[in-house]
């Protein structure tokens, strides 16, 4: 059986948290990364030119990438754009959503935070998974301006701010009725990246939910049952990047995280 050819993709590298994971699922597989870093942050875009603007950028990777599998790894994206995705492409797609039933299932004080884009949390995709699978707990949707951009910055190797990081998560910390928080959804593929760093200015401990290892799983269960395209597509490793990229700072950290070979894809916003 031919390696599977996966594609993953977000606006930035926050995708490279799900990358991770299929990786150590799948240690064979043929891995490409995209980041539409020209377009980033999807978090604040309006929701009729984000979809617009997915499709066209996925309609250029799958071309140049020929995956056998799409993962959609952005819950901006993911929440918005996979029916339209599925409606246009022959190509099987994962989406990556908020862990609210998971979350759900573990909250013991029944107070669930959401860390989301502010995208994600105004969704009425997101608001449909609260309905179906938290109704019966008080699920505090904290759509953070920042923290995406904190973690990129991170990434690339700059100081990020303690006191802004506290202000972009504190609001998903409640006290109501003599109980607290105790699960927070990690809602944006970015957020995992500043685990350390969230974990350590929360004003209280609390279970994180990081999807990505369940994500993993549920590609190898798509892969399982796709036949393959036999893909001439860019190498494994390649990170393509719709916009400038190219800084020493943005290649190593691509580098270190398994993409060394950019590929610069010219798609302005
Ligand atoms: N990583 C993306 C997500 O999971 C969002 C970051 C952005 O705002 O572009 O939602």
């Amino acid at each position: 059986m031919m390696q599977p050819r996966i594609l993953i993709f977000d606006s930035g590298m926050g995708g490279l948290t799900v990358a991770s994971a299929v990786a150590r699922q799948m240690p064979h597989a043929h891995l490409v990364y995209a980041a539409d870093n020209a377009a980033f942050p999807y978090g604040a875009w309006n929701e009729v030119d984000l979809v617009q603007r997915i499709l066209r950028v996925i309609r250029v990777l799958n071309d140049a990438v020929e995956p056998d599998i799409i993962v959609i790894a952005c819950n901006t994206a993911s929440t918005i754009a996979m029916a339209e995705l599925r409606a246009k492409f022959s190509v099987p797609f994962v989406g990556t959503v908020p862990a609210i039933k998971p979350a759900a299932a573990q909250t013991r004080s029944g107070i669930v935070g959401v860390l989301a884009t502010p995208g994600t949390v105004k969704r009425e995709y997101t608001r449909g998974l609260i309905q179906d699978f938290a109704s019966n707990c008080h699920v505090v949707l904290h759509g953070a301006a920042r923290l995406a951009e904190l973690a990129e910055r991170k990434l690339s190797g700059d100081a990020i701010s303690v006191e802004e990081l506290r202000a972009e998560i504190a609001p998903a910390f409640v006290e109501r009725d003599g109980q607290r928080t105790d699960v927070v959804v990690l809602g944006c593929t970015h957020y995992p990246l500043l685990a350390a760093e969230i974990e350590a200015v929360a004003p209280w401990p609390v279970t994180y939910i990081d999807p990505s290892a369940a994500i993993a799983r549920r590609v190898g269960d798509v892969i399982d049952i796709t036949p393959r395209r036999h893909g001439a597509g860019l190498t494994h490793g390649s990170v393509a990047l719709t916009g400038v990229g190219s800084g020493k700072a943005l290649r190593s950290a691509y580098s270190s995280m398994g993409f060394p070979f950019q590929h610069v894809i010219d798609l302005p916003v």
